[in-house]
């Protein structure tokens, strides 16, 4: 009881480094957490009822963008409930041998996190099923008119799971989650508040410009804001006096590739191919992969949603758009109608001169 540690178990993995960064500057208690407001509080409750009456809590499905907080509240669920957590994640457990070994080594009330849930095979998410509705596993032997089914007990555990695709994952998964909650992108106040707490366990001094300017340039993610605000520290040791206010902020997270509006080269780049190549689009996901030579996955998981949260696409089943407000952005006139697409080199050269 009370292991918080990823422990290493054959699919479950652990490392030092993982666990150091992870402690670093992280909350690790809910009373902590900065932002997420109404996920914390129905954590807060399902928690505090299900110590009182002494049970495991119900499993938990989170659901966001990468660097808002998913793996981290399932590290803040295990230390609340006083329980060892277990890690892992669906591409690292490829048969339902891998998930069996794991489900019957944990003990009473554990809390097992699978990372990107959806990536689980059909082959291991129907091992799932049984373990979560009843906590037992059916193990077949032989095969034909032979086969014997023999079913066995697990301890009552949670199973606590995270994914950037929640659409991906089936229906029959979803509804054994007892607990489903999104993560949202945090404000900039919930971030400079993040900034703050980062900066006085890392010993940095900031004034209220610089952290805000961090916060604002944070893409709504307190990963980012964490990442930033390293970045920061080490431009103001060695090109300031050690002190983190607006103009060195500024440079640090310009040197970085970072714009006002927090967006970055990949973010810029996704935008202006589909201003410049597709002509304002619709323009589809693999297309936009395509030109950008970038993986559909890494447009879809990190780039598309704040671009979305902050209007500057849209998107429908044709594919993305770009509004009046990414066009803005850029300084570029929107033209009239949809043109004949630019060739990719001609794109390409636009792009290298800088338009
Ligand atoms: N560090 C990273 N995310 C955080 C959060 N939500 N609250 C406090 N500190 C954090």
């Amino acid at each position: 009881m009370g292991g918080e540690i990823p422990m290493d178990k054959t699919a479950a993995s652990s490392s030092e480094e993982q666990i150091e960064e992870f402690w670093d500057l992280r909350p690790k208690r809910l009373s902590e957490y900065i932002g997420q407001g109404r996920v914390i509080e129905s954590l807060r409750i399902a928690i505090e009822a299900a110590l009182e009456r002494g049970d495991p809590l119900d499993h938990v499905l989170l659901h966001s963008p990468p660097g808002l907080g998913k793996t981290t509240l399932a590290h803040i669920i295990a230390r609340e409930m006083g329980v060892n957590l277990v890690t892992s994640s669906g591409p690292a457990i490829e048969k339902g041998g891998d998930l069996i070994s794991i489900l019957t080594h944990l003990e009473r009330g554990d809390v097992l996190f699978i990372d990107e849930i959806h990536r689980l095979s059909k082959v291991v998410e129907e091992f799932l099923y049984p373990a979560m509705e009843d906590f037992s596993i059916d193990f077949v032997f032989d095969k034909g008119a032979h086969a014997r089914s023999h079913r066995y007990r697990l301890e009552p555990f949670t199973l606590v799971g995270a994914t950037t695709r929640s659409g991906l994952l089936s229906a029959p998964l979803r509804e054994r989650f007892g607990l489903f909650r999104r993560l949202d992108f945090y404000t900039t106040e919930e971030l400079s508040c993040v900034v703050s707490r980062s900066a006085q366990i890392l010993k940095v001094s900031i004034d209220d410009e610089g952290r805000d300017e961090i916060a604002k340039r944070s893409r709504g993610t307190p990963r980012i804001a964490n990442r930033l605000l390293k970045r920061t520290r080490d431009y103001a040791q060695v090109r300031g006096d050690g002190v983190i206010h607006r103009m060195i902020a500024c440079e640090a997270m310009e040197l970085e590739g970072v714009d006002e509006m927090g967006l970055t080269d990949l973010d810029r780049g996704f935008l202006e191919a589909i201003i410049h190549f597709y002509k304002g689009g619709p323009a589809g996901i693999e297309a936009l992969a395509a030109t950008l030579q970038e993986e559909s996955d890494t447009l879809a998981d990190v780039v598309e949603p704040y671009l979305l949260k902050i209007g500057f696409v849209t998107r429908s089943p044709n594919g993305r758009k770009a509004t009046d407000r990414a066009y803005e952005y850029f300084g570029v006139q929107k033209q009239p109608g949809r043109k004949k697409q630019l060739s990719f080199s001609k794109f390409k050269k636009n792009e290298a001169r800088g338009r």
